[in-house]
């Protein structure tokens, strides 16, 4: 009875165990989609299969934190209750074994049927390790919805560890205040895509976000600007000093506590920023004896520049203050670092300023340049007393680098090699590829951003290990960081775009190996970690599905040449001319397209027959003035010659990237020109092509008036639109339409009136890409 009881439990648990096993999915290399790429990674043949009774074997607490987030994902996605053990069971286990052998935020992963073994020696080795379990799992894993999916993945083995030491992002929490939870959520996707170092830029002229209890105005006063968000950042007023600010915020000592324990347990270093001597106006607004003239100023609420209400480098007021407050930033952040910015200060105070002139001559220093560096250098030697090491932006090099100071390169990669060649570290985070709050598609189709222009593929072409560095000068390149300035960034998931996916290809570039980088495989991985993305309910940026056009016209033949294309490698582009749908008809796009007629272009990206992304439309619109004389009564403007003389006529449009090579402009003039349409025609209306950015000081035309002759002597004006200047803080395009009754006329004068004055001060930009006459 007894045996057979046994026998029959033992049949029960054979079936069960048989019941377990989901059928062998058989996994390709095309399913090992992990961003940033491993180091090395074989694929075997098998599977292994988590379920509620797979069980983290640990020995240490380091071990049993991760465990538990790779528990916590598995209990919201699958329900399991997976138990954490120090016993090793026969099978069926994820095992964390320390090894001291592995280097520094690295692991070994090996998967066999039984169970899975993660070797590394720290945190980030055992965090990243289960990080690319997550990304070799359905894509579900990463979300918070229970999903019947398998949790199977291939058995293999990947070695794996990061290129850089330091791999960082950038928060700009000045310009756009970013809150806790936020902060939070970034360090989690930090995680995702192994970055190890959150820098905070806390201190800037629109905001002071850190809570400094010996100098409660900092934010009392220094955290809140006057709130003129509706109006575009870089044509903001400047406030009276008396408003009381209602726009901003500012993080308590205690959350910054809170946020730096949960980013350590994350393999996050947090590296303060608290700038000097420059983008410091919110500090002077609370204090204006810190500046060299006492200054009373408004937390401004917008653009600043040039920025020359700085901290006063003569009164050693000064100095006292900044060692209070490095005293109580050093108190919270356990990072070796102290960014202290050093950016951009225009120093003219500091030449007028008698406590800078009693300072310069005392030290025996030649310029306010050298003056700038006494001041870095006081600081870096305040820095290193209490253990800790400074960081500035490369602005730090003039004057005289401080003795061990670290450098960031921003101003191109420049900096970062002279700092490396002069044997400082560096961090290079060259705007070119790594400013984030750059446009990263089309600017007609994007949100407002600064305007410049980073896509995906740029970031992916990043290197910091530039090529003029001696093999004993490598050393010095701790990495590299991307930066998201957050002028143009109102709101979390404003901030979700800029930095996904561009954060992938950064992360690739800072972890992955140098020869292993191929950007059409990167492109293969990043749709499953859109798939991810989704999952975790970040609000990412798809513009390198979008089509970008350049057009170009031949007088001769009369045709435009469209030429399409797209960011991923042998895109299939398909188009449609006219009001055909744009599916599986379409044509497929291989050459420049030609037109010649007035048409509707549609193209897409296409996948398996289906066009993904948002569609490409544009109106190639003929018109009677096409390629026709013009004699322009005020020249336009040498910087903005659009495409040549006939641009206004080429029918090619302009787009809200004024650099775009289709823009003529005037300042501070109007705008007067004749089309000679070379013979006597009936014409009934004009269109003029316009935009306006008022951030860039580009205003709409005030008036615009069309006149007509036969003998291009005498002029009737037929039409006029005239129109008030009204604030917008988008940048956008505008046709405006004059209509008037039929009339024979072979000369047409158009006069646009310009603005003249920026309603926030200077000359005032008109910008015309195209005179449409028909
Ligand atoms: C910077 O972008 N001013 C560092
Ligand atoms: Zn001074």
């Amino acid at each position: 009875m007894k045996t057979l009881h046994k026998i029959g439990l033992l049949a029960i648990a054979s079936t069960l165990m048989l019941c377990k096993e989901s059928p062998q999915r058989v996994f390709t290399e095309n399913d090992i989609t992990i961003i940033p790429k491993p180091k090395d990674l074989q694929l075997h043949k098998g599977q292994f299969e988590f379920d509620n009774d797979t069980k983290l074997v640990i020995t240490n607490e380091t071990q049993n934190e991760v465990a538990g987030i790779l528990a916590d994902h598995f209990q919201q996605v699958a329900g399991y209750n997976m138990e954490t053990v120090e016993d090793m069971p026969s099978s069926n286990y994820i095992h964390f074994i320390y090894d001291v052998k592995v280097n520094d935020e690295s692991y070994e992963l090996i998967v066999e049927k039984e169970g899975i073994k993660i070797y590394a020696k720290d945190n980030g080795g055992f965090l990243y390790a289960i990080e690319t379990i997550f990304q070799i799992l359905p894509p579900a894993i990463e979300g918070n919805q229970k999903t019947n999916s398998q949790w199977v993945m291939p058995t293999l083995h990947i070695k794996d560890g990061p290129r850089f030491q330091h791999r960082g992002v950038m928060l700009d929490l000045s310009r756009h205040f970013f809150g806790k939870d936020y902060i939070q959520k970034t360090i989690d996707r930090m995680v995702m895509h192994k970055f190890n170092v959150l820098h905070l830029h806390l201190v800037d002229d629109q905001g002071w976000r850190i809570e400094i209890k010996k100098y409660p105005k900092l934010t009392e006063i220094g955290a809140w600007r006057v709130d003129q968000e509706d109006a575009p950042w870089n044509s903001r007023k400047i406030n009276d000093p008396g408003e009381k600010g209602t726009y901003g915020g500012y993080l308590k000592q205690s959350d910054l506590k809170e946020i730096v324990d949960y980013a350590q347990s994350r393999n996050i270093e947090i590296i303060p920023e608290i700038e000097m001597p420059a983008h410091v106006s919110s500090a002077i607004a609370s204090y204006p004896e810190l500046a060299c003239f006492d200054q009373k100023i408004a937390v401004p609420s917008g653009g600043l520049w040039p920025i020359t209400d700085i901290y006063c480098a003569g009164k050693e007021t000064t100095f006292t203050f900044l060692e209070d407050v490095l005293d109580e930033v050093m108190e919270i952040f356990p990072s070796d670092y102290i960014h202290i910015g050093g950016d951009e200060a225009t120093k003219t105070n500091w030449k007028k300023c008698p406590h800078c002139q009693k300072r310069i001559k005392e030290e025996g220093l030649k310029d306010v340049d050298e003056l700038q560096s006494y001041f870095v250098k006081r600081i870096e030697k305040y820095i290193n007393s209490k253990g800790k090491k400074l960081i500035g932006w490369d602005e730090i090099l003039e004057g005289g680098l401080a003795p061990e100071a670290t450098v960031m390169s921003w101003r191109g990669t420049e900096g970062g090699l002279k700092a490396a060649q002069e044997g400082h570290d560096v961090i290079m985070t060259p705007e070119s590829y790594c400013y984030f709050n750059f446009y990263q598609g089309p600017q007609d189709l994007e949100p407002l951003a600064f305007n410049a222009y980073l896509p995906l593929s740029k970031v992916y072409q990043f290197d910091p290990m530039v090529d003029d560095l001696k093999p004993e000068e490598t050393q010095h390149v701790l990495g590299g960081q991307a930066n998201l300035w957050s002028e143009y960034i109102t709101t979390p998931e404003a901030s979700e775009y800029m930095l996904y996916p561009r954060l992938a290809a950064m992360s690739e570039v800072l972890w992955s190996k140098k020869e292993s980088k191929d950007w059409k495989d990167f492109t293969r991985r990043l749709e499953k970690q859109f798939e991810r993305y989704d999952s975790m309910g970040i609000n990412y940026s798809k513009s390198a599905y979008l089509i970008t056009s350049t057009a170009t016209v031949d007088m001769d033949t009369e045709e435009i040449n469209l030429s399409l294309s797209n960011e991923f490698p042998n895109p299939d582009i398909r188009y449609v001319l006219g009001d055909d749908a744009l599916d599986d008809n379409a044509l497929q796009y291989t050459e420049p397209i030609k037109i010649s007629n007035t048409t509707i272009v549609k193209a897409s990206l296409f996948r398996q027959g289906k066009p993904i992304g948002r569609v490409f439309v544009d109106t190639i619109k003929f018109h009677r003035a096409f390629g026709k004389k013009l004699d322009f009564k005020k020249p336009f403007n040498k910087n903005y010659t659009g495409d040549g003389p006939l641009s206004l006529v080429n029918v090619i449009r302009g787009s809200k990237n004024f650099h775009d090579g289709q823009w003529q402009a005037w300042i501070p003039h109007d705008m007067e020109v004749v089309i000679d349409l070379e013979e006597p025609q009936e014409i009934h209306q004009v269109i003029l092509g316009t935009l306006e950015n008022q951030g860039a000081g580009i205003h709409y035309p005030t008036s615009v008036s069309v006149a007509v002759s036969t003998d291009g002597k005498n002029f009737k004006e037929v039409g006029k639109y005239t129109r008030a200047f009204s604030v917008n803080p988008n940048a956008e395009l505008m046709d405006i339409n004059i209509s008037f009754n039929k009339t024979t006329a072979q000369y047409i004068k158009v006069i646009a009136t310009n603005l003249k004055k920026s309603p926030t001060g200077g000359s005032s930009w008109l910008f015309v890409d195209e005179i449409l006459v028909n």
